[in-house]
């Protein structure tokens, strides 16, 4: 089997195991991990348990307990607690999801393990770098392009044509899906990944738009659409039940059929 060796300063070790809260009846306990770019030190993996009494049922409820009752500088991202924002996305149990939709009830574990979403740059702890996800689907011009002259009141669009944007639409740039498939791992760089490419889609197939030809242009490269693999990953990741892979496809449909 292939050994690899990782640079000593990226080496994850154990640290610190925080005490149990006094009195608590039924405890969780996490693990999770930790990161400074300030400190030096390597990146770690911290327990703390968390009184499930005290606290509310989904995992962000509990990162939320720690913070404020035992451990005031883990640091995480959340908003919202409703699964619209996206941004409490992380690594809970192995998968990508949103912590504030995922119940601790629901980890297979004995422990809830918390880790970055995978194969981004780390801020700190639970915080990735998501600069060059967003720059990505910025380059696909999520907004709409018109030629004809603007209608007096509004862009008018038939219940049909509206129709084909669901699906679509839902979608929070939460990263899920992009930090869950292995084209994105390995050429996140060239490869727009499943998050941008759905929002291309989406603006593809808008009845109201009037660059079909020059997004499609813009997506004909070897590496920014050609790099999926339906590997699927990116849709069994959604937390919103979308469909990234497909909507690959659909634009690879579309790529094909403007040929003839
Ligand atoms: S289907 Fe394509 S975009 Fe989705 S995980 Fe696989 S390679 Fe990535
Ligand atoms: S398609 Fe789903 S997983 Fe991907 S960014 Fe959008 S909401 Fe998140
Ligand atoms: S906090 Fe907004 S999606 Fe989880």
């Amino acid at each position: 089997m292939v050994q690899l060796t990782l640079p000593k300063n990226s080496q994850l070790t154990e640290g610190t195991v925080w005490p149990k809260p006094t009195g608590a009846n039924r405890l969780a306990e996490y693990k999770i991990y930790r990161w400074n770019p300030e400190d030096g030190k390597n990146p770690h993996v911290d327990t703390y348990y968390v009184d499930r009494d005290d606290c509310g049922p989904m995992v962000l409820d509990g990162l939320i307990w720690i913070k404020t009752k035992i451990d005031p500088t883990l640091t995480f991202r959340r908003s919202c607690r409703e699964g619209i924002c996206g941004s409490c996305a992380m690594n809970i149990d192995g998968t990508n999801t949103l912590a504030c939709l995922k119940s601790m009830d629901d980890v297979t574990a004995s422990a809830v393990k918390v880790y970055p979403l995978p194969h981004m740059p780390v801020v700190k702890d639970l915080v990735p770098d998501l600069t060059q996800f967003y720059a990505q689907h910025a380059s696909v011009e999520p907004w709409l392009h018109t030629e004809t002259p603007a209608p007096e009141k509004e862009w008018k669009q038939a219940r049909g044509d509206r129709e084909k944007l669901d699906g679509l639409y839902e979608c929070i740039l939460c990263a899920c899906c992009s930090t869950s498939c292995p084209s994105y791992w390995w050429n996140g760089d060239r490869y727009l990944g499943p998050a941008a490419l759905l929002q291309a889609y989406r603006w593809l197939i808008d009845s109201r738009d009037e660059a079909t030809g020059d997004r499609l242009d813009h997506l004909e490269d070897p590496f920014r659409l050609y790099r999926c693999h339906t590997i699927m990953n990116c849709a069994k990741a959604c937390p919103k039940g979308l469909n990234p892979a497909k909507a690959i496809a659909e634009i690879k449909k579309m790529m094909v059929a403007r040929q003839f």
